[in-house]
């Protein structure tokens, strides 16, 4: 029942909504200017706009306020670098580290961002920032 009557406004919303478009088509056919026909149509572009950048607002703040290295690591890495899948250089296994880190962080963290091999591009987090992927770089490595 609820369902049916969420429909049956919804309905007459749709109706209230066409018949003021169709009233609003009307009098900007018959005496409305073109600026004045801008000036109606203003406030739905503005709600428009405001919806969008509260979306875009949302979406950076979700990629703010950066997650730890541990986090990272447990949502982004764990799958191949806790066991080593396809060769994944093993989380605190200093063995398959040792020769990788000859290459220097710089090298670790682009190889970690593009992809490398088997390798990724950012493990797959693409929402990652660079300081992310370093900090789980850094915290694979922590105990070696
Ligand atoms: C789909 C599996 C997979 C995921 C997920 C993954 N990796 Fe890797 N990673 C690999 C493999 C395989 C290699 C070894 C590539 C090679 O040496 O050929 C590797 C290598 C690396 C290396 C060494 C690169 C080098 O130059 O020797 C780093 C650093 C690294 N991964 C970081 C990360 C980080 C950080 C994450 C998470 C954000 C991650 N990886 C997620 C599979 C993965």
């Amino acid at each position: 029942m609820k369902f049916l009557n969420q429909l049956k406004w919804k309905h007459v919303l749709a109706v209230v909504a066409g018949v003021a478009v169709a009233g609003s088509v009307m009098a900007v056919s018959t005496d409305m200017s073109r600026e004045a026909i801008a000036e109606r149509i203003k406030p739905a572009a503005k709600v428009r706009l405001a919806g969008e950048e509260s979306t875009q607002a949302t979406a950076s703040a979700s990629q703010e306020g950066d997650r730890s290295g541990e986090q990272v690591y447990n949502t982004a890495c764990a799958a191949c670098h806790t066991s080593g899948v396809l060769n994944a250089p093993r989380i605190n296994v200093a063995g398959d580290w040792e020769e990788r880190l000859t290459q220097g962080m710089d090298v670790l963290l682009e190889h970690s961002i593009n992809g490398f091999n088997a390798m990724p591009p950012r493990g797959g987090c693409m929402n990652c920032s660079d300081d992310e992927i370093l900090a789980a770089i850094e915290y694979m490595i922590e105990d070696i």
